[in-house]
């Protein structure tokens, strides 16, 4: 089967080796994106084949994106690649979160439940089982924090050298904790997310050091896994909507591309609707898709939002994201801080739970459908990115009402829930529980 890299830019598709260490188009800039000749089997086979492999004891196929390699073919061997189970992520109901986005029903796919607690392992897998291939020994990403997380596991997993580069002072604690813990050499650099990707860029290059951010075309073929597990678990019902956060726009173009590959290997049938919801102060995707050129992003130069997964101002898969929501008749929407704060204490009270970034989703949802866009009987899967462990800070500040958003206001604890101090004294806390 062909197997190659291609120029994203339909002006010029540039066509490259697989194994050339390049991220971006030699000869125009664009993004590069893998692409594969016809695979071997038939549709129904590969139904039939990947679910039979939730019945296995190797490794390869208890991971939920290498369950389905035939849908990521980029290695021609792909017995050295380096598993932590990830994938293999729940479909959870929320009666609650329904309610509160004014639908009928809703279906929350948890990311959250990954090894590293986050989407980015899913696509982790694959950069660093092409890390290995092309031999490197040295890998390095900027991130607001998941995606260290998640290179330092598997790098450190597969015997390779992290490096990580985030931002001073504006990750979630829980994240940057993981990075140390699991061995990478971490970098806090006082610059913000975009200023410190293009650094890197830089350094990557020189330091040949193999770069692991979304850009990296590997990163987004495991990404893909996530909407071809969502229709396995769905036995291959399409829903009308997906919804997920947009920070750098990775995640968007994986589920784009991967939904458009199985409608043409015959998967599925149609699309679902694509929707993309940003922060208030970080969404240049959303001014750029309501504005009336689109031919050029305005980046934000100093994004804000406590959801720092996605406070990105400058998201360089723009080109990509920007061609899954034409394709799928997708929207983008904006939320502001208390939006996505009670938003995200609505899916804690269903039991489920998610970082603030993941959160955004239901925000998104709640406008959405009060705007008529997204129907209150329809099927909506709601992507929730990260663990909610991986921002207890927040947590702790909006249950006893002190979150402050980026700008000083007081984030309202709409559905606030602080601890309570007693004295240790069983009649008072007798009379306090109401006996
Ligand atoms: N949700 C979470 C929890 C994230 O960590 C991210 C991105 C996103 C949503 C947005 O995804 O960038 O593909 O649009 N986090 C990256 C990181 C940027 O460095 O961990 P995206």
């Amino acid at each position: 089967m062909t197997k190659e890299l291609i120029c994203f830019d339909r002006a010029c598709r540039e066509r490259y080796a697989i194994t050339d260490v390049l991220y971006n188009c030699s000869k125009c800039g664009g993004l590069l994106e893998a692409v594969y000749g016809e695979p071997a089997q038939p549709a129904a086979e590969l139904k039939t084949l990947w679910r039979s492999r939730r019945l296995s004891n190797a490794p390869l196929d208890q991971s939920g994106v290498w369950r389905y390699r035939e849908f990521v073919p980029f290695m021609d061997d792909f017995s050295g690649a380096v598993t932590l189970r990830e994938g293999n992520t729940p479909l959870l109901p929320g009666r609650l979160a329904a309610q509160y986005g004014g639908l009928d029903a809703i279906t929350f796919k948890h990311q959250g439940f990954n090894p590293t607690g986050s989407f980015k392992d899913n696509g982790m897998t694959c950069g660093v089982a092409q890390a290995l291939r092309l031999g490197m020994t040295r890998v390095a990403c900027v991130s607001t924090g998941n995606t260290s997380a998640s290179m330092a596991a598997y790098a450190s997993a597969a015997g390779l050298q992290p490096v990580i580069f985030i931002p001073h002072g504006n990750i979630a604690f829980g994240k940057l904790a993981q990075a140390l813990e699991y061995g990478a050499k971490t970098i806090q650099v006082e610059a913000n997310f975009d200023q410190i990707l293009a650094l890197v860029r830089q350094l990557a290059g020189r330091l040949g050091i193999y770069l692991l951010n979304s850009i990296n075309p590997f990163r987004i073929e495991g990404q893909k896994t996530i909407m071809a597990e969502m229709m396995d678990q769905r036995d291959w019902q399409v829903p009308d909507w997906v919804v997920l956060p947009g920070g750098n726009l990775g995640n968007i173009s994986a589920f784009g591309k991967g939904l458009r590959e199985m409608r043409e290997l015959g998967l599925i049938a149609k699309l679902p609707r694509l929707a993309v919801i940003q922060a208030e102060g970080a969404a240049p995707f959303y001014e750029l898709m309501r504005g009336p050129d689109r031919s050029r992003l305005h980046p934000v130069e100093h994004p804000q939002t406590l959801a720092t997964a996605i406070k990105i101002g400058d998201p360089v898969s723009w080109p990509k994201a920007l061609l899954e929501l034409t394709v799928s008749d997708g929207v983008v929407e904006k939320v502001s801080e208390q939006e996505i704060a009670d938003a995200k204490a609505v899916i804690g009270r269903c039991g489920i739970g998610c970082e603030p970034a993941s959160a955004a989703t239901l925000a998104g949802i709640r406008k959405l459908t009060s705007a008529g866009v997204i129907a209150p009987h329809a099927d909506v899967v709601a992507i929730l990115t990260g663990n909610v462990l991986k921002d207890a800070d927040y947590i702790h500040q909006y249950h006893t009402g002190v979150l402050r958003a980026p700008n000083g206001t007081l984030v309202l604890p709409s559905f606030g829930n602080p601890p309570t101090v007693l004295p240790n004294s069983a009649d008072e806390i007798a009379n306090f529980l109401g006996r």
